[in-house]
């Protein structure tokens, strides 16, 4: 089932989600239909930078449905990731899609600006401010500025609206340790949540794409997110197999940083190599190769330079972190139990998160495992979207969610 038939021509891989669960044998895979209705138009719009085009559902038009109930009580689902945080409220779906990062004031530590307005800052910053990206490898590594991005993000959807505080799922690394279980559930906790539960991402993801994880077909998510990538195979509302290794968006861009300094002494930023990935980064061979400018410093001269980079050259520099991937899912499926290997293999392989995005990614993947590989519709809002589907559905997916305890 070749459900990807334009892939090959770059011009549709360069916006490329590729769009195919609808391919997938599965009945039950509707759910972003439920969180992002079509044809609405958002009343509210909170900016987003770069990468993810993340439809927004209206305020206006849902709230009233909710009624009295939606203002007592309000559920929020929320995708706290090393690179970019997502929430979703009850009755109107993704509100908030905003970069992780937060321009803090040094002297007073008061937090001048969050999300994409503090992303533009990174790397920019007079010395009186920094910008910091409180979460790596998917976790808590800053807990009071972590503190300052989820109480900023909950702030602009709880005020005054409602009575009783949230309560809130939040998406978490499967391999989460406890002392980082107990970071993301105090830090929502003092940042307004009532209750607080923990959802792990590659359910989350599973669940925001639809897939039946109640059901005792095997199915393979593999989110490759900012800080992690996560392989996972998910069978009766459990995850069976689990594999999480802390190389994903984030390392790539790391690589083109290095490659570019041992290649061409150039130094570049953070924010230029996502932007060099983002353009023309892949992890399969294109038929038509791109090329791009990239500015910089040279190391040797001390002066701006630019230079003409070719995909091919990127592709070269990405080649670690992704072989990292490569080896993790060959890991994951010779782990997978025998019967669930045969469901994966008629049902394939569903890429989730921001690196889903990188072109030839499935294809790669496709070619080093035999296997069908599909690209989620908007990869990179599953997680949230499974986050909210888990709170609509509450009683039904409560055995995949931990609430997270004191001791
Ligand atoms: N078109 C694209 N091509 C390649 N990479 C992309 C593209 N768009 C976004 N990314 C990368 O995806 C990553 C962000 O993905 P995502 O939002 O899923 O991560 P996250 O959920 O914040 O991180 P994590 O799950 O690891 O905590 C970033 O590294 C970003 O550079
Ligand atoms: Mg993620």
């Amino acid at each position: 089932m070749d459900s990807k038939k334009n892939s090959d021509d770059p011009q549709n891989q360069a916006t490329a989600v590729v769009v195919d669960i609808s391919q997938v044998d599965d009945p039950l895979q509707k759910s972003a239909e439920r969180v992002l209705p079509a044809g609405e138009t958002p009343d509210i719009y909170i900016p987003t930078r770069g990468t993810g085009a993340t439809p927004y559902t209206s305020r206006s038009a849902k709230k009233k449905k909710l009624g009295f109930l939606g203002l007592i009580s309000n559920d929020i689902g929320i995708d706290l990731g090393t690179a970019n945080t997502l929430v979703w409220v009850r009755g109107e779906g993704i509100v908030v899609n905003e970069p992780s990062v937060v321009a803090i004031e040094r002297s007073t530590g008061r937090p001048m600006a969050v999300g994409s307005a503090a992303k533009e800052m990174i790397g920019r910053t007079p010395g009186e401010i920094i910008a910091i990206r409180p979460l790596k490898d998917g976790v808590i590594a800053d807990f009071e500025t972590s503190e300052k991005l989820l109480s900023d993000v909950i702030h602009r959807v709880v005020r005054r609206r409602y009575l009783m505080k949230p309560r809130i799922v939040i998406s978490v690394p499967s391999g989460i340790t406890e002392v980082e279980k107990r970071a993301v559930r105090d830090s929502a906790e003092n940042a307004g949540a009532r209750d607080v539960f923990l959802l792990p991402e590659p359910m989350a993801a599973a669940i925001g794409v639809g897939l039946a994880v109640e059901q005792p077909t095997g199915l393979m998510i593999i989110d490759i997110g900012g800080g992690t990538s996560e392989i996972a195979v998910i069978a009766l509302n459990g995850i069976v197999t689990n594999t999480s290794i802390r190389i994903a968006g984030d390392e790539m861009s790391e690589s083109i940083i290095t490659y570019l300094k041992k290649n061409f002494n150039l130094l570049i930023g953070e924010l230029t190599a996502e932007e060099i990935k983002i353009q023309i980064g892949s992890a399969f061979p294109m038929e038509k190769e791109l090329t791009m400018e990239v500015k910089g410093r040279d190391l040797v001269a001390g002066i701006p330079k630019t230079l003409k980079l070719s995909s091919s050259q990127v592709r070269e520099a990405l080649q670690e972190p992704i072989d990292s991937i490569v080896d993790a899912v060959r890991e994951s499926l010779e782990k997978t139990p025998p019967e669930l290997a045969s469901d994966i293999l008629e049902r394939g392989i569903i890429l989730t998160g921001g690196g889903a995005l990188l072109r030839g990614m499935e294809k790669r993947l496709r070619q080093e495992t035999n296997l069908p590989v599909f690209v989620a519709e908007d990869p990179m809002t599953c997680v949230v979207r499974g986050c909210g589907a888990a709170l609509e559905n509450f009683q039904q997916y409560s055995k995949v969610m931990m609430k997270s305890r004191r001791d």
